[in-house]
């Protein structure tokens, strides 16, 4: 897929944001006007819906606030894309994004272009707030461009006919090794992005916290292993899993994971393809990882376990940072790629966060609640998007996006 593009760590911010902003135009080269307006589910958005929306972040936050006389493209567009933003008044509801047959997918492309043109006018007189929005504009349109692949894989997995959307590229952990557990540091140690570089605000502040003694995998779950999960019973024995989540499971009768289909074989962007047994497993719940865990005996790893151990470079299980300061995924192991690891930790504010003034306050802390924290970055992550600092969030039923598991234990 094109998300493997590699943005040049000291590429200027005009680079970065023009090649991001086509990076998004390349994603959805492939798609009609039809599939771009399917909504799945009211969770996921339109392919229409991710390039529109990413583009009235920049024009409402950049162009309308920073840039005089900036005209908008459409005074509707507003109530159509702004997502949640209550500062920026009503909006469309989110579970009808799916209804708009219009504006076409064209008219879409043609407020991009209006958009990327007033940027590029703009960028060499802009004030260093306005370019701190553009840098954050940047980052959230990285992260809608994994919510569009996520949702496209759920738009085409509702047809029949199992269309492709893109060749898949390897796996990051293509051989899995066998599976070991590697002493995490104990004692007090920092988490928590530092000021040095870009991160989102609930990222910070960096602080400390003490880590009891642990060990974390060497690598992710397997769909092998997976199997045997199911082959055990797994998702028919209540005692492995939490309340809610064998609530869940007997609500919707689960069984597997979201896109397996008929024996052997699993529904992805390339369409109908057998199941690498040897892979990370992909599209599973929290419920379902911590049902996994609690079955194999251990459990899942802390956020501040899993980001100290990533940080602390353990050379046994490899990783991260190539030369350029890119994270770069390792055949058999690493952690990042492939998918986004569950925690066991609650998404809640760091000691001393603060939100951000205005509009952009309302980025991550108003999510803060009945959300658990993913760690690492997935096969759709946009490269140049991954750092141990990472919080992704999703409620624990959420597994339309590419989410795995990595064990731990107490040692
Ligand atoms: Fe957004």
């Amino acid at each position: 897929m094109a998300t493997q593009v590699h943005l040049d760590p000291a590429a200027t911010l005009a680079q970065r944001l023009f090649a991001t902003r086509k990076l998004t135009l390349d994603l959805a080269a492939p798609l009609s006007d039809a599939d771009a307006t399917i909504q799945p589910f009211p969770d996921a958005s339109p392919a229409k819906w991710h390039l529109a929306h990413t583009t009235w972040f920049f024009e409402t936050f950049v162009l309308r606030d920073h840039v005089a006389g900036y005209r908008p493209f459409d005074d509707r567009y507003a109530f159509l894309f702004n997502s949640y933003y209550e500062a920026e008044g009503p909006r469309h509801a989110r579970p009808h994004r799916g209804m708009l047959s219009r504006p076409s997918l064209d008219q879409i492309r043609g407020y991009r272009a209006h958009v990327d043109e007033a940027l590029d006018r703009a960028l060499p007189s802009l004030s260093a707030a306005a370019l701190d929005l553009v840098e954050l504009g940047i980052n959230h349109e990285q992260q809608h461009q994994e919510l569009f692949l996520t949702d496209i894989l759920a738009t085409l997995a509702e047809n029949p006919i199992e269309p492709v959307f893109a060749e898949l590229p390897p796996p990051a952990c293509f051989a899995a090794e066998p599976l070991t557990y590697h002493p995490g540091r104990e004692g007090i140690v920092e988490v928590g992005a530092s000021d040095a570089a870009f991160a989102f605000d609930c990222e910070g502040p960096r602080h400390r916290v003490f880590l009891n003694a642990h060990r974390i995998a060497n690598r992710r779950v397997t769909n092998r292993e997976w199997r045997e999960f199911i082959d055990d019973g797994g998702y028919r024995s209540p005692t492995h899993w939490l309340s809610d989540g064998w609530a869940w499971v007997e609500q919707h009768g689960l069984a597997c994971p979201l896109y397996w289909r008929e024996e052997g074989t699993e529904f992805t962007l390339a369409g109908r393809r057998e199941i690498d047994w040897a892979a990370p497993v992909a599209h599973v719940s929290h419920y379902e990882a911590d049902a996994f865990a609690r079955w194999a005996g251990v459990r899942l790893p802390t956020e501040a376990e899993w980001e100290d151990f990533a940080a602390s470079a353990d050379p046994m299980i490899g990783n991260q940072l190539d030369a350029a300061g890119a994270v770069a995924p390792r055949p058999g192991g690493g952690m990042f790629g492939d998918v986004w690891e569950w925690t066991q930790s609650a998404y809640s504010a760091y000691p001393g966060f603060a939100t951000a003034v205005g509009a952009v306050g309302e980025y991550n802390g108003k999510f803060m609640s009945g959300q658990i924290v993913l760690k690492g970055a997935s096969c759709a992550t946009p490269r140049g998007h991954s750092r141990a600092s990472y919080r992704n969030f999703f409620p624990p039923a959420t597994r339309w996006q590419f989410t795995g598991v990595r064990l731990a234990q107490d040692a």
